[in-house]
């Protein structure tokens, strides 16, 4: 069983973070464990259903040394953002629905029980306002919020944990990557592939981001800001960067990967399709081939972290291709109308953003 080491939530706690904000460098922020006051936690009972959960301080979980997230990698997570509004009262979410709806498409592959969407964005609701001393300054970033779902109950023959835990913990941050020299550069590995057809590529299970570090630590230690994988059967089609979604502008075409089971299914890609088709660009999800990356003007990526970033360079092969970055973009302009509305500084026409 999994439960929080330290005492359990206490209501003068919450009053202590009715007013002010947290002691943080706002101006520093990257991506980075900050520890907050308080997550939250559900246990799913033998039946596998999931009833109601509450607020702990945060701290150290205590977990069977056989759970099946730890023997088996019966595990999925989430991420997504909360603002604070303009005049610094109030939080905005940006489409939580959408992300409990994709631990729900999650959790059926990896044979789990899930939280209802209710159940999902309560929780998530409840982490935010207990941690509201934690949600940066507006313009100085977001808390972000990452919600995890494991087996916890202990199994030793490969078979679904008999038990389930539900948690959500949030982080201010602000940038997610780290520049080399003012350049975004990405590594097309030739050497490993992130997802295979009928894996759980397009899932967002623990177990598809343990596997590529290997790749991401050999390409960072070159210089690079992540590593992009090409499809694992013709070795020549784009599928993602270990920490995000891709993007090729070609004029007033704009290219991403089909989502046939091999790409997670981004909540800011899906947002960035019907922003840009709605601004009059000709958005295709297709097989995206290494000669159209070539030939791109722009490539940017996407993904709750990195929220919509271009990327100066890729190497592919060791040749190094350059592509257009700055103010007069695309890119440019796709990011300034996603950012106002996960900002709150347009009108959310789309109903998008969750107020609390
Ligand atoms: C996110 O963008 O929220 C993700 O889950 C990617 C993660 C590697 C930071």
């Amino acid at each position: 069983l999994l439960h929080s080491s330290s005492s359990r939530f206490a209501r003068e706690d919450l009053d202590r973070t009715k007013d002010g904000y947290a002691d943080v460098n706002w101006d520093e922020l990257g991506f980075n464990v900050v520890q907050t006051d308080y997550m939250y936690v559900m246990r799913s009972p033998q039946d596998g259903k999931f009833t109601s959960g509450e607020l702990n301080p945060y701290g150290e979980i205590t977990l069977s040394p056989s759970s099946g997230v730890l023997n088996y990698g019966q595990g999925l997570f989430e991420g997504l953002k909360a603002y604070r509004k303009g005049d610094g009262n109030g939080f905005m979410l940006f489409r939580p629905e959408e992300n409990a709806l994709r631990m729900q498409k999650g959790a059926e592959r990896m044979c789990m029980p899930s939280p209802s969407v209710e159940q999902f964005v309560h929780a998530v609701k409840q982490t935010v306002v207990a941690n509201k001393r934690w949600v940066p300054p507006p313009g100085k970033g977001s808390l972000y919020i990452r919600p995890l779902l494991m087996g916890s109950g202990p199994v030793l023959g490969l078979a679904p944990s008999p038990e389930y835990t539900f948690l959500v913990v949030a982080v201010p941050v602000g940038r997610y990557f780290k520049y080399c020299s003012g350049t975004l550069n990405l590594l097309i590995s030739d050497e490993y592939h992130r997802a295979t057809p009928g894996g759980t590529g397009g899932i967002k299970t623990i177990s598809n981001y343990g596997p590529v570090l290997k790749a991401q630590v050999q390409a960072k230690s070159k210089g690079f800001a992540d590593v992009l994988f090409l499809d694992s059967v013709n070795k020549k089609y784009l599928e993602e960067a270990a920490s995000c979604n891709i993007f090729i502008v070609k004029g007033n075409i704009i290219s991403t990967p089909a989502t046939y089971g091999t790409i997670l299914p981004g909540i800011t890609r899906k947002s960035i399709i019907e922003i840009a088709r709605d601004q009059g660009y000709q958005v295709e999800e297709k097989l995206v081939s290494m000669d159209e990356v070539i030939d791109a003007d722009e490539i940017f990526c996407t993904g709750t972290a990195v929220v919509l970033t271009p990327v100066d360079t890729i190497t592919y092969c060791g040749q190094r291709f350059q592509y257009n970055t700055g103010i007069q973009t695309v890119s440019h302009r796709l990011y300034n109308t996603l950012a106002a509305i996960q900002m709150g500084n347009v009108e959310d026409t789309r109903g998008w953003r969750l107020e609390i």
